[in-house]
């Protein structure tokens, strides 16, 4: 079982413009060259680097860890988010930052009203806070995605039903 995040070491803060050269080198750590070709790339191509709800770890205020989430429209529909990536330096994971940088960042979208928060993930990893496999052929991204890793959060039971078509960054 992951310990308790401890919160005297870890600062969890909003991400900044600043951060993007940082996070970007964090990126290239954990995903390494064929990071660029994934679909949840695409779909943020041309999306601003950084939103309000993006999220990093600093541990003796180094960059450790970071969350980003782009606003996204699913069918012309707006209140989504596209959740990704997240990235965890391998010296620190499993020390619960992963799952408080998600929580932090779900918190604040239901906060600002976000009804879907949609990722391609792992769902035995993302289920924990809510994630459930789309409908196939529900929404549509900008290329090939495993409808197994397809996943979305609701911040209401039901409220998915209303997304259907193509995501598209804001
Ligand atoms: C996957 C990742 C984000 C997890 O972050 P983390 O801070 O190490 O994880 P946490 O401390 O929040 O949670 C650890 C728990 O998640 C589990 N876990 C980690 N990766 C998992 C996965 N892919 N599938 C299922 N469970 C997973 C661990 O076994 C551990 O379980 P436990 O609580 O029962 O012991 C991180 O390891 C990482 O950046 N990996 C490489 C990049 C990646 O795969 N990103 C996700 C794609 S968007």
């Amino acid at each position: 079982m992951t310990p308790k995040l401890d919160t005297e070491t870890v600062e969890i803060c909003p991400a900044t413009l600043a951060d993007v050269a940082r996070i970007s080198a964090l990126h290239a750590r954990v995903f390494g060259p064929g990071r660029f070709s994934r679909t949840a790339y695409r779909l943020r191509e041309g999306a601003p680097r950084v939103s309000k709800f993006c999220r990093k770890a600093l541990k003796a205020k180094e960059l450790v860890a970071a969350v980003s989430f782009t606003q996204i429209s699913i069918g012309g529909t707006s209140g989504a988010l596209l959740l990704g990536p997240l990235a965890v330096a391998p010296e620190v994971s499993n020390q619960g930052l992963g799952r408080e940088l998600i929580a932090t960042g779900l918190r604040e979208a239901e906060r600002e009203g976000i009804a879907v928060v949609l990722l391609v993930g792992d769902k035995p990893y993302y289920e924990r806070f809510g994630f459930d496999h789309v409908p196939p052929g529900q929404i549509k991204l900008p290329g090939p995605v495993d409808p197994q890793r397809l996943l979305a959060w609701q911040a209401k039971p039901g409220v998915l039903e209303s997304f259907t078509g193509m995501a598209r960054a804001e």
